[in-house]
């Protein structure tokens, strides 16, 4: 008798244990981080060297293993989708990453993605994944200007700010987010300004959405743009995207690039163009020669701020479009993904103020 009590005592002990365990699991969010490689990920022979590292070199577990931090807002899982210096990013890549969060978000146990990633072409990947992942849980790109073995090394704070972003509440909705350097900004807005320093990523005129101050996510403003679950692009499945090519307009500017995009087979042209994404009246002849054969031009700015708007009679004639304030680099996704929806020039033009 004496016996049963005791094992039923012990019994109840254990279940309360086990629930609080298993309550202060569940209280933190599920968050998962892909690993694509990069400077967070980089490794050099010196420590204080900050060139000349390999980027990419370092796999999750060790990122993770150098912050235990982490597991404090959350209960953290990693998978590395690839291992690239993010020069070398691709298209194959970005649907696999799209396919794999999308995956990921329909299970429903996962409350949001971290993507670790190098910092040359992060913000093409943010806004990739801004207009293909359909979930308004937030998925936070991250990135280091310094490799993971300097001294002050930028990633494992930015790692960590990156992960209490993903677990914020505040963070739901707001599309994705790019966080580094104590700053949120928005997939849309957000560019590299600077080829060395930490404080590289801004988002020019427009602002950053907010901060990571003392560890809490706060923001002070939204993207107003279609993105996430307002997109209206679909990529899941896809094996790859339209070819479109980006040309930088200059003085002395001719047709040959122009040609050559044609005669390569591109669906679509960015001329990133002077000014209000004006064109060199050689490169317009040749672009004139591509929308005539269906390609589709849009006008975008190398100027880096600013809207690209209806200008000359010639590039309506022509039916260029207009790239509203998208840097070049992004135009091209933008167009790459209404190109697997439509030709109807008046519909691409409708996206490029959508989205
Ligand atoms: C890269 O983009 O992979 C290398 C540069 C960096 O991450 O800062």
């Amino acid at each position: 008798m004496r016996f049963n009590f005791l094992a039923v005592l012990f019994a109840v002990f254990a279940l309360l244990l086990s629930m609080t365990t298993v309550g202060s699991a569940q209280s933190k969010p599920n968050i998962v981080i892909l690993a694509t490689g990069g400077t967070i990920a980089g490794s050099a022979a010196d420590a204080s060297a900050t060139t000349g590292y390999k980027a990419g070199a370092l796999g999750i577990d060790v990122l993770l293993n150098a912050v235990p931090q982490v597991k404090e807002y959350a209960n953290v899982s990693g998978e590395q989708i690839c291992s690239i210096d993010s020069k070398d990013m691709t298209d194959d890549i970005w649907l696999k990453l799209a396919d794999r969060i999308n995956d990921l978000f329909s299970r429903g146990d996962v409350d949001g993605i971290v993507i670790t990633h190098g910092t040359d072409t992060l913000e093409e990947t943010a806004y990739f994944l801004n207009l293909t992942v359909h979930s308004n849980k937030p998925v936070v790109l991250v990135g280091a200007m310094r490799p993971a073995t300097a001294i002050s090394a930028d990633g494992p704070m930015n790692l960590l700010n990156a992960v209490r972003v993903a677990a914020s509440p505040a963070s739901v909705g707001k599309g994705v987010l790019v966080a580094l350097n104590d700053e949120i900004n928005a997939a849309r807005e957000v560019t590299k300004t600077n080829t060395i320093t930490v404080s590289t990523f801004k988002s020019p005129e427009l602002g950053f959405l907010g901060y990571v101050n003392e560890g809490v996510p706060e923001f002070y403003r939204t993207s107003a743009r279609r993105h996430t679950i307002n997109s209206e692009f679909n990529v899941n499945g896809k094996k790859n995207l339209p070819y479109v090519k980006v040309i930088y307009g200059t003085a002395n500017d001719d047709e040959l690039f122009v040609d050559a995009a044609i005669k390569a087979g591109v669906k679509g042209i960015i001329y990133a163009g002077t000014g209000n994404g004006s064109v060199h009246m050689n490169a317009e002849k040749a672009l004139a020669r591509a929308t005539a054969k269906g390609i589709v031009v849009v006008r975008s700015s190398r100027v880096g701020n600013g809207t690209v708007i209806p200008a000359e009679q010639s590039y309506i004639d022509y039916h260029f479009l207009d790239g509203d304030t998208l840097s070049p680099q992004k135009a091209r996704i933008l167009l790459q993904l209404a190109l697997t929806k439509t030709t109807d020039l008046s519909e691409i033009q409708r996206m490029f103020k959508q989205y």
